[in-house]
């Protein structure tokens, strides 16, 4: 064989390898919406293929990866900023919790236990969100929900929706953006899954799945074959406000041409689970999916007075069906290693269909929990899924039982590094104590850090940050700033490796080099604090606005009778636990090494809270004392938190106003003893209005 020729079989078979990879990629991409690689890393595939075929030009048949219909440049969308973002619902899931939604309404609006609270119910539609905006009444763009503040461009592929408008009538309003969720009937599913059959491809899991891969195809031809619907449910920006109850809402987007379900209007519990008892049972009957109800409160005034809390409204809940269940055996019990060194039992299970989704691993959440379900290796159980929820295991069925099942023993060594695993007192979580050795803590770590709402590094996959890592390239999160540089004076640069080429190495320094500039509240999200989630990075970095004025005053507060402990806990949401867990991280001379290397690669941007450049009180602290007699303490803390002001339990010399209601006591008197503004409630609503 000549030399020529051991280099063209070569070539054949790293083609099929490549085109195995990328139709796999595919699969998971548009038929199950469950990418399994990044964009970048197809990208990287494609380039590959694309070349190997430019030299061997007979390798190029019909049915490669880069000939077939729906194979594109990229596989990536614009993305889009949303004008308002978009929310997602908190969930409820029984009659209890569903009257507990209607309490907290009321408590928060201070109303009394006689005063109706209306509520909207109307289906939950199981598919995915969609902001559709209309400027000047002509449909602009179309954006998926993405991580809620920015999502894709699906414009070209919204507008082959036969339902949905292009126009809307003379009466609209110039801007209006209308949410709503695109989803498949039941019907266009089963005849789409005949269809793929016939054609020998792999058939969608569930509608959701199919919607979700019919829209998100670069190839608008495949999505105009795709027959979808669209329900409109609530708006995001709109240039004015025309509407005073979500009943009217409805009925405007419904004359102007956006399809509505039906609605109820529940004004009592028994409403409510009168509604939910009907809806269930004609659920088989509907032509689409709905996965639950959702409630909303009916009175806008009501609504703009509850605002948001994170990532949901306040006003608003999803009271989520029943989930589906399933009998299945445990072939294991793993241990998954966290990036905080959390040890995870997770079974590993004979795969199976649940809700048209296959299932073959469970959380089984820690050791307490698989003692006090008795789960032992072999059982036969119950297992269920819930919308998004990882999937559980529900009980076991112990007639099942034949006596080879085996208990399960909680590991005292880190499956991965070796290190002792510590359970500490009151703790139900066993950890690695490997700490910075811990190789799988600083994998996951690394993961975390480049994750979707923290850097958001696209080319960065897991597979990648896996095999940087064993090859010594990123050790931790500054290596990733200083890959471009090593690589330039390297012997075995990134583009030499295997799968890796010219352009996907420039693409993925340009996918770290589009982050070097960040928000605050990204980065403390992407130091991976335990207990320091997105929602509280974001109140962290509002409240400390630098990094530098964040670790000066994490380190101070290692004093727990300082002012800056007290000011620390007085931030929502951190308790001593968390606070401990922040003010550990920030003593730990191997993080502020990271942290160093990190600031001198990156500009970090001051966070901004939305919504809040005009206000009077954007910036300020704001402590609340005493009764307030125009609404409840909750409504002004909260109202006070979306004008951009910080919320404060305690008075100190920092504290810009005091907000004191009838019969204030210390606090009032360690506001005038500080010389602090005190304001009466109305002072603080002619303030604010
Ligand atoms: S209201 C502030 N209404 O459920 C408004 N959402 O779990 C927030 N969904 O992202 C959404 N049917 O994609 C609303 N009738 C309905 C819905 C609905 C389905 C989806 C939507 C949302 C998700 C939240």
């Amino acid at each position: 064989m000549s030399l020529f020729d051991l280099q063209a079989e070569d070539a054949k078979a790293q083609h099929k390898k490549l085109s195995d990879k990328m139709r796999a990629a595919d699969k998971a991409y548009y038929q199950n919406d469950a990418p399994e690689i990044s964009d970048g890393e197809y990208d990287k595939l494609r380039g590959e293929l694309e070349k190997i075929e430019a030299d061997y030009p007979e390798l190029v048949r019909a049915d490669s990866p880069t000939q077939t219909i729906g194979a594109a440049p990229s596989r990536g969308f614009k993305k889009v900023k949303h004008a308002v973002a978009m929310l997602s619902l908190s969930n409820v899931f029984s009659e209890e919790e569903a009257q507990g939604f209607v309490d907290k309404v009321r408590r928060f609006l201070g109303l009394d236990e006689n005063e109706i609270v209306a509520l909207v119910a109307e289906p939950k539609i199981d598919g995915l969100s969609c902001s559709l905006r209309y400027e000047n009444r002509i449909l602009v763009q179309a954006a998926t929900r993405g991580d809620g503040a920015e999502g894709e461009d699906i414009t070209a592929n919204v507008k082959t929706i036969a339902c949905v408008p292009q126009n809307l009538p003379d009466d609209a309003p110039d801007i209006l953006e209308v949410r709503g969720e695109i989803y498949m009937s039941r019907k266009a599913f089963n005849a789409l899954n005949a269809a793929q059959l016939e054609k020998g491809k792999e058939p969608f899991a569930n509608p959701r799945n199919a919607a979700a891969g019919s829209v998100r195809q670069l190839d608008v031809k495949v999505t105009e074959g795709r027959e979808l619907g669209f329900f409109g449910y609530s708006i995001g920006e709109a240039s004015y406000r025309f509407y005073d109850t979500h009943e009217e809402l409805r009925q405007k987007l419904g004359q102007w041409g956006i399809p509505e379900t039906s609605y109820t209007l529940c004004n009592s519990i028994e409403d409510i689970m009168g509604n939910y008892e009907d809806v269930l049972k004609s659920r088989p009957d509907l032509d689409y999916e709905i996965d639950g109800i959702v409630y909303k409160v009916n009175d806008v005034n009501w609504q703009a007075r509850l605002g948001f809390i994170s990532r949901s409204p306040r006003w608003a809940t999803a009271h989520k069906f029943p989930a589906e269940q399933a009998i299945t055996r445990i072939e294991a019990i793993d241990i998954q290693v966290g990036r905080t060194g959390a040890l995870t039992p997770v079974a590993r299970l004979s795969p199976v269909t649940v809700g048209g989704v296959v299932v073959s691993n469970a959380t089984l959440h820690n050791e307490d929990e698989i003692a006090r379900k008795d789960i032992r290796i072999g059982d036969t159980v119950v297992v269920q899924r819930a919308g998004d929820v990882i999937p559980q295991v529900v009980e076991v069925i112990t007639e099942e039982r034949n006596g080879s099942e085996e208990i399960f023993k909680p590991l005292n060594k880190c499956p991965d590094c070796g290190a002792h695993a510590v359970r500490e007192e009151g703790d139900v979580i066993r950890r690695c104590s490997g700490g910075m050795t811990c190789p799988k803590q600083a994998i996951e770590r690394l993961k975390h850090f480049v994750s979707r709402l923290a850097f958001d590094i696209d080319g960065l996959g897991d597979k990648i940050i896996q095999s940087f890592w064993e090859e010594g390239l990123i050790k931790n999160p500054a290596d990733i700033f200083m890959l471009e540089a090593g690589n330039k004076d390297s012997l075995t640069p990134i583009r030499a490796r295997e799968g890796w080429g010219g352009l996907s190495e420039k693409n993925l320094f340009k996918s770290i080099n589009d982050r070097r500039s960040i928000a605050l509240n990204r980065f403390i999200y992407a130091l991976g604090i335990r207990q320091i989630g997105e929602a509280t990075a974001k109140r962290l970095a509002s409240t400390y606005a630098t990094i530098d004025a964040l670790t000066l005053a994490m380190v101070q507060a290692q004093d727990h009778e300082g002012e800056a402990y007290a000011d620390l806990i007085a931030i929502e949401d951190i308790g001593p636990a968390a606070a401990q867990d922040l003010i550990a991280f920030f003593a730990e001379a191997h993080n502020i090494t990271v942290l160093d290397a990190l600031k001198s690669h990156l500009d970090i941007q001051p966070y901004e809270m939305p919504q809040v450049s005009d206000s009077p009180v954007a910036g300020k602290i704001v402590v609340f004392t005493g009764t307030l007699v125009q609404m409840t303490r909750a409504e002004a803390k909260a109202k006070a938190e979306t004008l951009g002001a910080k919320v404060s339990g305690s008075v100190s010399k920092k504290t810009d106003y005091v907000v004191a209601g009838e019969d204030a006591g210390s606090k009032l008197k360690k506001a005038q003893s500080l010389d602090v503004t005190v304001l009466s409630e109305q002072n603080w609503l002619d303030l604010i209005s």
